[in-house]
Parts: structure tokens; sequence; C-alpha cells
């Protein structure tokens, strides 16, 4: 399936007859339609993980698309409100010019011939009418997302907790505020985006000390163990106990009593209409590592994928893909033999690790990633280049944003309801210069 802000680079080409975007959704905007701000019958078949109030967790600056700038009165850290309007503004000048089927679930994609660059046969349920329809394409970008499946790890005694208490089991997906966590033990698992938000509006009204198990933090925030005000900093949980609602921790630390379980343990990939192509090996939900350069599956490169990878800005991380994908298929860039593609993934998986790992690209390698296929597209054949959409370049400024962001949302949220007039990074009280010099963080209280 097509996704609007990928068809921009297929457009620029002009090398594509036709160019069908398919999301089962009712409008542009992806997991940014939030629940408050979707038809019903999105909210019921497509919960997002995203709650009406959440904020972006990374400066305006570096999210955006990379030639179009958020607008200059949002705020630098936008609601999620501001970015799916965002988003749709940006959609409005792809979607005149594709063939757009919103409300059409793709229900299976499957290679017309066994050969590396073969057409592909689509199932699609039109939810409007639901009718089941046939199409067919040269080629397929996928783009479905990889936050719908909730990833939760397999402990011992999980299963007999839930059963015995599953009121008392939650994934942050489905986590909306923290009211029910009133004066309750709340243990958290998982410590990157989603277990510091819950954390820090569940905090102030629960239990004291917000029990947190960790494995690694989100590779910008560095690890801290221990109690800290407010909270205790745990390793992973390695037994459930469902009778006395007790939990064991891998350093032998035990908690009894526990009210509630919040897993803020991420995601799990999801291709449920690849199910029928060969060779393609999801592992258990860890994702596609037979991609070159995590675009392109090695067996099938009329098949491609975008953003895949995980803890990398999304919007121009998929416009630098898009860009490569657009320029291969016009026939402006080539590929690499197989062989080549092949001894990339083995070599990636080498230094990375296999399953989730081989997708982990925790800056600096997101911002490596980025320049990288920059001077891929450079390579480009073209008579006049300027008349192609360039991919995003990150420079120093772009690197130091993104190694910051962090920083930067913790120092916005110590000013309370005034962070909505913040607008640029200096607003917030950071500067960059060669030589960057941002506040320390000592200077700023943690919200609540
Ligand atoms: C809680 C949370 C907060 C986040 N906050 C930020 C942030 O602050 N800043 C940031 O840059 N990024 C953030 N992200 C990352 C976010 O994923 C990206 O911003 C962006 O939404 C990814 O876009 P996407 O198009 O890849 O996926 P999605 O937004 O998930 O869009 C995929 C689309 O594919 C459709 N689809 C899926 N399967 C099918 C099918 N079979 N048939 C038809 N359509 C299908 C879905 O309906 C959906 O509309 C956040 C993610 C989460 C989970
Ligand atoms: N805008 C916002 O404010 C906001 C809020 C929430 C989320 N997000 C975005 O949403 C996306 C998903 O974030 P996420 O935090 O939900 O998922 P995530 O980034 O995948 O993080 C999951 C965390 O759980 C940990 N974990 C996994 N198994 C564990 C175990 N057995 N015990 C303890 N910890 C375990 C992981 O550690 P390992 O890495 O070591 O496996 C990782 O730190 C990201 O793009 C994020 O930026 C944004």
């Amino acid at each position: 399936m097509f996704d609007h802000r990928k068809s921009r680079y297929l457009l620029s080409e002009k090398a594509f007859t036709k160019i069908s975007i398919f999301d089962q959704r009712s409008n542009v905007g992806g997991i940014w339609n939030t629940d408050s701000r979707s038809p019903a019958a999105d909210i019921a078949a497509y919960p997002s993980p995203i709650y009406h109030d959440m904020e972006s967790n990374i400066p305006t600056e570096v999210m955006r698309y990379y030639n179009n700038p958020f607008p200059p009165n949002v705020p630098l850290l936008p609601d999620a409100g501001q970015v799916l309007q965002y988003l749709r503004a940006y959609a409005e000048d792809v979607i005149p010019h594709v063939e757009m089927k919103l409300r059409h679930e793709v229900i299976d994609v499957t290679p017309l011939q066994r050969n590396r660059s073969t057409g592909w046969k689509l199932n699609v349920h039109a939810l409007a009418n639901d009718l089941f329809l046939e199409e067919s394409y040269d080629a397929v970008v996928v783009a479905n997302g990889r936050y719908n499946k909730p990833y939760e790890p397999a402990i011992p005694g999980l299963d007999k907790w839930r059963t015995q208490h599953p009121e008392t089991v939650l994934h942050s997906k489905f986590y909306k505020s923290p009211q029910r966590f009133k004066d309750k033990k709340v243990l958290i698992i998982g410590f990157s985006s989603s277990g510091v938000n819950t954390a820090n509006a569940i905090e102030p009204v629960c239990a004291k000390p917000l029990l947190i198990s960790q494995k690694s933090g989100d590779g910008l925030s560095p690890g801290s163990k221990g109690f800290q005000e407010g909270r205790f900093l745990l390793p992973p949980v390695i037994e459930f106990n469902a009778e006395d609602k007790t939990v064991l921790f891998a350093d032998n630390t035990m908690e009894s009593g526990i009210d509630y379980v919040l897993f803020c343990t991420g995601y799990e990939y999801e291709y449920p209409f690849l199910s029928s192509l060969p060779g393609f090996e999801l592992g258990g939900g860890e994702g596609n590592t037979k991609t070159y350069q995590y675009i392109f599956h090695i067996d099938f490169v009329t098949l491609s994928f975008i953003t895949m990878p995980l803890r990398v800005v999304a919007f121009p991380f998929a416009e630098t893909q898009a860009a490569v994908v657009a320029r291969v298929w016009s026939g402006r860039l080539s590929l690499p033999s197989y062989q080549d593609m092949e001894m990339w993934v083995n070599k990636t998986t080498e230094i990375r690790g296999p399953g989730k790992a081989f997708h982990k690209l925790s800056y600096p390698a997101d911002a490596d990633y980025i320049n990288e296929m920059y001077d891929w597209c450079q390579q480009a054949r073209a008579e006049n280049a300027e008349k192609f959409l360039a991919p995003p370049i990150w420079g120093e400024r772009e690197r130091w944003l993104r190694r910051t962001s962090h920083d930067i949302r913790r120092a916005t949220e110590a000013h309370g309801k005034e962070r909505f007039a913040i607008k640029s990074i200096e607003d917030a009280g950071f500067h960059y210069s060669e030589e960057p010099t941002a506040k320390p963080l000592e200077e700023y209280k943690p919200k609540g």
C-alpha cells in the first residue's frame, strides 16, 4: 500500500502512470488520528496509541518533513491535534495526483511471478460497501506503521496473573489517563518514551514509590537505577506470582501487593497481508530482516518497506527512504547484486544483532543513515537534478537537536501550561552553536 508521504517522492519522478494509496482508516494521518479525533468506526477498529493530549517528544525542527516547516504558531513540541493538522496539510498537495482509497483494508499482497522484479496482486476489502476487490500493481510500498500490535514479554506467571486479575494488566497502547492509578501500587515495565511519559503522569497520583522495571533506555537518556524521588528503578521482572500479587526481579528484589502492571514494552511488527509471501520471515513480530538498507525485500525488489527501523524520527526518515525507493523504481538509481544485498543483511545482523536489534537505529545511527541515503540519492542519474524532490540531509544542528530532544522535552515540561508558548529552542532556554551550550539539566524540575 502506498502512503501519502512516500507518494510525493514517487510523483516527483514523473515515471509512474498510476499511484494508489490504500488506508483502512477514514482519513489521512495514521495513528495521529487519536481516539478523540477519529470517526467512531475507526476508533473501534483501529485504536490509536496516541491519546488526545499527548505532545510530541521531538522538536518540530527535526520532526518535520524536510521542506515543510510546521506553521510558525505551532509550539516547539506540538500536541497530537497539531501534528494531525500538519500531516493533513502535507497530504493536500498529494491527494489530487493519486488514487486515494480510504476505508480500504489490504488483506493480501501476493507476487504475480517468482522473480525479483515481479508485479503484485492485492486483495482489498472496501469497507464502506463491504466489497472484496482484486487489483494489480508493478510495485508495492508497505507503510502500515509499526505501532499497532502491543508487545509484552513472556514472563513466567504472567498468564495466570492475567487470568486471575484481568483488570490489573494493561499495555501503554491503551493508556489514556492516570485516574485509575490513584493511591494504587503500580509497576511500569519498560522505560523508553511510553514508560517515561506514563511514569511522569502516574507518579504524582499513585502510592509511592512508583515501581519501574527497565531493560535498557531508549538510547538517548542515560539509564539509572535504585530509588529516586517518588520512584524505584528496578531490573527486568523474572516472575509473576498471581496468588499474592508478588513480582520477582532479576536482582532477586521482590515486591508484593501490586495493584496494576503497565507494560510500556513497545510493539511487535505485524504484516498479516504478507502471510502468503514465500520466504517472508517475520521472526515472531521482530521485523523483516531480509531487507536491503531496511527498504527493499532482497528476494522481491518491487516490494519495499518504509520506516521499519526503530528509534528513528519517522517523518524525515520516511522521506529519506521514499527518495531512495522513487529513484530506484524510476530507474535512476541501481540496486547492488543479490549477493551484495545479502552480504549487507548478514553484516548488519552481525553488527546490530538479529530480530528487533537489527532494526534499532538509535542516535547517532539514525542521523548517519539519513545522510548515507542522501549520498546514495546523489548518485542518481539526472540531467537536471533540481527538478527531483531532494531527500533530507542532517547537519550538525539537526544532529544536536536530535540528541538533545529529551532534554528539550524535560525543559519545556518544567514550564507547565506556559510550555505551549514555547515556539523555539531559544524560548526553551537552549542555544545551538558550533560548540553547543545547552542549559544544564539540573536547572529544570521534571513535570509533577
Ligand atoms: C505513542 C506514540 C507517540 C509518538 N510520538 C511521536 C512524536 O512525538 N514524534 C514523532 O516524530 N513520532 C512519534 N511517534 C512515531 C509515529 O509512529 C510516527 O510519527 C508516525 O505516525 C509513523 O507513521 P507511519 O505512516 O509509518 O505509520 P502509521 O501512522 O501507523 O500509519 C500507518 C497507516 O497504515 C494503515 N494500515 C495498516 N494496515 C493496513 C492495511 N492492512 N490496509 C490498509 N491500511 C493499513 C493504518 O490504518 C495507518 O493509517 C509516536 C508513536 C507512538 C506509538
Ligand atoms: N510523543 C510522545 O510523548 C511519545 C510517547 C510515547 C511513545 N512515543 C513514541 O512511540 C514509539 C514507541 O515507544 P515505546 O516507549 O512505546 O516503545 P519502545 O521505544 O519500543 O520501548 C520499549 C521499552 O521496553 C523495554 N523492554 C522490553 N522488554 C522489557 C522487559 N522484559 N523488561 C523491561 N523492559 C523491557 C525496551 O528495552 P530494550 O530496548 O532493551 O528491549 C524498551 O526500552 C517511539 O517512537 C516513541 O518515541 C512518543
